[in-house]
């Protein structure tokens, strides 16, 4: 029997890729394939929690009724979107890979290959996570990171940055970890401490995250 310790929370998750469009047809992404985030919001709403899930394009489906999915596009979308529902959630858990540049233009029509050389100008689009953080009342707020080098460093500073809580890192030097694959190996860091896990499926990797969580929140 599943033990509903999330009973009365409401966990909001962000997850996927976002699509900056290019043109009407075209757009620039990243390969996450939501498959972190779709994990964690099945296993919050097994525990109980209201969850409100909003992810970028991904091939994912739920498989539960108490699972609030919103389907986004852009960077932009997924910021309104979470805005939406900030005020009235207990955790907050940002798994989306946003793309962190858009066109700073988009083609009304489909752009055409006239050119030899093309030149795209990008704009920095909003960091989610960061303005969580900066609006942070009561919320508990969980970050990830996904690093290439000085994993620790980075993602403590990051920690700090966001105002989170608590930070999953995925390292990209672990073999089966992080983005397309089923499984990840992960460190999760708070302000005070660290633990390093196996690596495991994404569902099991799901687990051990809201462990953390429901223990730090009994804290
Ligand atoms: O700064 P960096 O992109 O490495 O931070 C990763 C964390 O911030 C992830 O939790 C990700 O979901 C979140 N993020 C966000 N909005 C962005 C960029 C990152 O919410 N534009």
């Amino acid at each position: 029997d599943q033990e509903k310790t999330l009973d009365g929370k409401t966990v909001l998750i962000t997850a996927g890729p976002t699509y900056e469009a290019l043109d009407p047809v075209r757009f620039i992404g990243n390969h996450s394939s939501g498959k972190m985030g779709f994990s964690l919001a099945e296993e919050a709403a097994k525990r109980g929690a209201k969850v409100i899930l909003i992810s970028g394009p991904s091939s994912q489906t739920i498989h539960r009724g108490n699972i609030d999915l919103h389907r986004i596009t852009s960077a932009k979308e997924m910021l309104e979107k979470v805005f939406q529902f900030y005020d009235k959630i207990d955790i907050g858990i940002a798994s989306a890979a946003v793309a962190d540049y858009a066109p700073k233009e988009i083609a009304k029509e489909k752009i055409k290959k006239n050119e030899d050389q093309l030149t795209l100008e990008l704009v920095k689009n909003p960091d989610i996570l960061k303005t969580m953080g900066e609006k942070k009342t009561h919320q508990f707020l969980v970050g990830f990171a996904l690093e290439t080098q000085n994993e620790e460093e980075n993602a403590k500073a990051k920690l700090e940055k966001k105002n989170l809580d608590m930070i999953v890192l995925n390292s990209l030097r672990d073999e089966g970890a992080g983005f397309k694959n089923d499984t990840n190996k992960i460190r999760i860091f708070t302000r005070t401490g660290k633990k390093e896990f196996d690596l495991k499926s994404k569902d099991e990797v799901a687990k051990d995250i809201l462990d953390f969580v429901e223990h730090q929140l009994l804290k």
